[in-house]
C-alpha cells in the first residue's frame, strides 16, 4: 500500500514537472522572441543582426529598457557591435591589437541610447531598450573566434533577457530555417547563411 501510495507520488511529480516544462514554452499573452540571422562570413568567425521582438499583447519593456546575455559555446569573442553594446569588456589581454569589445565568456548587451552617431546606429536600434507590444530591437554583432561555416559555427546558449521589475525565462537556442529579408523596392530578396531562434516567456515581475 505504501509503495502504491510512493509510486503514485512520484507518478504525480514527473506528471507535474512535465506539464509545467511544456506550459513554459507557450503564453497566451505572447513570447518575447530573439533572432540571430548570419548574415556575412568573416576569416575567423561572422556577422550577426540580432532582433528581439515584443510579440507580448499587453507587456511593454519600459526604460530603462532590456538586457540580453547569452553564453558562447566555443570562445567567441564580439570583434564589434553597431546599435547596441556590451556593457563589460573582461579580460582581452591575449589579445595584443584589434581589442575586441568584449572577451566575456558570458556577455550581457544593451540598446544604445537615441542618441549615438549614425555610424554607430542600424535601423530598429537605439531606443535606450525600450520596447512596445509589437516592436522590435536590432542590434549587428561581429563574432570572432567563432568559426566561418555552418560547420563550424556554434549555437550561443544560455540566453536571458530582463526588463526593468520583469523576469523572463527563455527556452533553448534552436536552429530554424533561414530568414527571408525583402528589399524595400520589393524587388530583390536575400537570404540569412544561418538563422538561430530563442523564445522567453514573462515569467513574474520583481
Ligand atoms: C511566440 O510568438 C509568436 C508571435 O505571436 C508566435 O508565432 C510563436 O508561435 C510564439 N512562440 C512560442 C513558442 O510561444
Amino acid at each position: 500500500m505504501e509503495s502504491l501510495l510512493s509510486a503514485l507520488v512520484v507518478l504525480l511529480l514527473v506528471s507535474f514537472s512535465f506539464f509545467t516544462s511544456s506550459e513554459a514554452l507557450t503564453s497566451n499573452n505572447g513570447n518575447i522572441t530573439i533572432k540571430w540571422d548570419i548574415m556575412d562570413w568573416k576569416p575567423d568567425g561572422y556577422v550577426a543582426l540580432v532582433t528581439a521582438y515584443n510579440y507580448q499583447k499587453h507587456l511593454s519593456i519600459p526604460s530603462p529598457g532590456w538586457k540580453m546575455s547569452w553564453r558562447w559555446t566555443k570562445r567567441e569573442v564580439i570583434r564589434s557591435m553597431v546599435g547596441a553594446k556590451p556593457t563589460e569588456q573582461g579580460d582581452c589581454s591575449m589579445f595584443k591589437r584589434n581589442i575586441p569589445r568584449s572577451c566575456l565568456r558570458k556577455p550581457t548587451v544593451i540598446d544604445s541610447l537615441p542618441g549615438v552617431p549614425y555610424t554607430q546606429q542600424i535601423a530598429n536600434c537605439c531606443r535606450g531598450g525600450v520596447m512596445k507590444p509589437g516592436s522590435d530591437s536590432s542590434f549587428q554583432l561581429y563574432a570572432g573566434k567563432a568559426g566561418n561555416s555552418a560547420k563550424t559555427v556554434r549555437l550561443p546558449a544560455n540566453f536571458m533577457f530582463t526588463a526593468p521589475k520583469q523576469q523572463y525565462v527563455c527556452g533553448p537556442t534552436k536552429n530554424v530555417r533561414p530568414t527571408r529579408f525583402i528589399s524595400s523596392d520589393k524587388r530583390r530578396t536575400t537570404s540569412a547563411f544561418m538563422t538561430w531562434k530563442i523564445v522567453c516567456l514573462f515569467n513574474k515581475a520583481t
